[in-house]
C-alpha cells in the first residue's frame, strides 16, 4: 500500500503540565471524514503513522463522516486500528449524518466518546482530565456540562470540534484544547486561507496554535490541518496538508524544535444567535434526511 504523505508536527504541551506530567505523548487527528471522498488508503495510512509514533492516548476532535451513514462500517475498521486508547467528540457532519449512529460506530471501534462529558485516566501512573465538549456549530455543545467536578489540580486536555469554544474552556480551567473544523482551509497557498476563514467566515482559529501555554492565564488551542475531506478532495499548500500532531505533554518549551510559535489569533467574528438558530435546525432536517436514506438502503448501524 502507498503510503500518503502527511505533516508530522511536533509541539510541547502547556507549561503548567510541566509540574503534573512526565512524558505524556498525545497523538491528535481530525476531520477523518471517513467516506467517498477520502480514500482507505489515506485513512489507515493516518493511523500507521500515528501507531508509530507510539502515543499514550490519541483525541480525535470530530468529523469523522461525511454526509451519510454508508461508510460507518470503514469508520470502526479505522478506529479499531489505533493501538493507544482513543477519545473523540463529534462534529458538525456527526450531527449531519446521525450522531447517534457515528457514536455506536466509534464506540464500535473502541474509542471512548466524550458527549459534553469528561474522563479521568491513568497514563504511565499518572492523571490525566480529558474534558470532550459536542459541537458547537450544530449547537450541541455544553459547557457546564462538559466540565463538572473536574478536579483543578489534575492535569487536563479538552477537545472541540470549533476551536472557538477554547476560549471559554481555558477559563475553566482547561489550558489545552485540541480543535478541527477548518481544514485549515484545505488550500494554504499564499495564505488566503487565513484571509476566507478569518475574514470571511469569521474564524478567530484557522490552522495551528493559538494563544498561551504559559503565563498566568494559560489557555491554548490547536486547530488541527485534517485528514479527510467532505467534498473537495484538494489539499494545496504546506498549510493545508493532511496531518498528525503529536503534543509531549510535560515537556517544557524549547526543549525541541516545534513547527511553529504560537500565533495571534485572527479578528473573527462569532456567528450571530440567528445563524445559530439556523444550524440547529438544518441538523435537525440533515440527520432525519440521511436517517431516512440509510434505512432505504437497508442500512442499519445498531444491526449486529
Ligand atoms: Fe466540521
Amino acid at each position: 500500500m502507498r503510503v500518503p504523505d502527511f505533516e508530522l508536527r511536533r509541539f510541547a504541551g502547556p507549561v503548567v503540565h510541566t509540574e503534573q506530567l512526565d512524558g505524556v505523548r498525545v497523538a491528535h487527528l481530525t476531520d477523518q471524514h471517513v467516506g467517498r471522498v477520502t480514500s482507505h488508503d489515506v485513512q489507515v495510512g493516518a493511523v500507521e503513522l500515528t501507531n508509530a509514533q507510539e502515543p499514550d492516548i490519541v483525541v480525535l476532535s470530530g468529523d469523522f463522516v461525511a454526509h451519510s451513514q454508508e461508510f460507518l462500517d470503514q469508520l470502526v475498521d479505522v478506529i479499531g486500528r489505533f493501538e493507544a486508547p482513543v477519545f473523540g467528540v463529534l462534529g458538525n457532519h456527526d450531527h449531519w449524518s446521525g450522531a447517534d449512529e457515528v457514536r455506536w460506530a466509534l464506540r464500535k471501534g473502541g474509542a471512548e466518546v466524550l458527549d459534553n462529558a469528561w474522563t479521568s485516566i491513568e497514563v504511565k501512573h499518572q492523571r490525566l482530565q480529558i474534558v470532550g465538549l459536542d459541537d458547537a456549530y450544530t449547537g450541541n455543545a455544553d459547557l457546564t456540562r462538559a466540565t463538572k467536578g473536574l478536579d483543578p489540580r489534575t492535569a487536563t486536555i479538552g477537545l472541540s470540534h470549533i476551536a472557538e469554544e477554547a476560549d471559554a474552556l481555558w477559563d475553566r480551567g482547561v489550558p489545552m484544547v485540541f480543535s478541527g473544523h477548518t481544514h485549515a482551509g484545505q488550500v494554504t497557498l499564499a495564505r488566503l486561507h487565513e484571509f476566507i476563514l478569518g475574514r470571511v467566515v469569521g474564524h478567530k482559529y484557522v490552522h495551528g496554535l493559538y494563544g498561551t501555554r504559559g503565563g498566568e492565564r494559560p489557555g491554548a488551542v490547536y486547530v488541527g490541518a485534517g485528514i479527510g475531506a467532505a467534498v473537495v478532495p484538494v489539499r494545496l499548500g504546506a498549510r493545508g496538508r493532511r496531518e498528525v500532531a503529536v503534543f509531549e505533554l510535560g515537556a517544557s518549551i524549547g526543549a525541541f524544535e516545534e513547527h511553529h510559535e504560537e500565533q495571534q489569533p485572527a479578528r473573527g467574528r462569532a456567528p450571530s444567535v440567528e445563524l445559530r438558530r439556523k444550524r440547529v435546525v438544518e441538523a435537525q432536517q440533515k440527520s432525519a434526511k440521511r436517517r431516512a436514506a440509510a434505512r432505504r438502503k437497508g442500512i442499519n448501524p445498531f444491526a449486529e
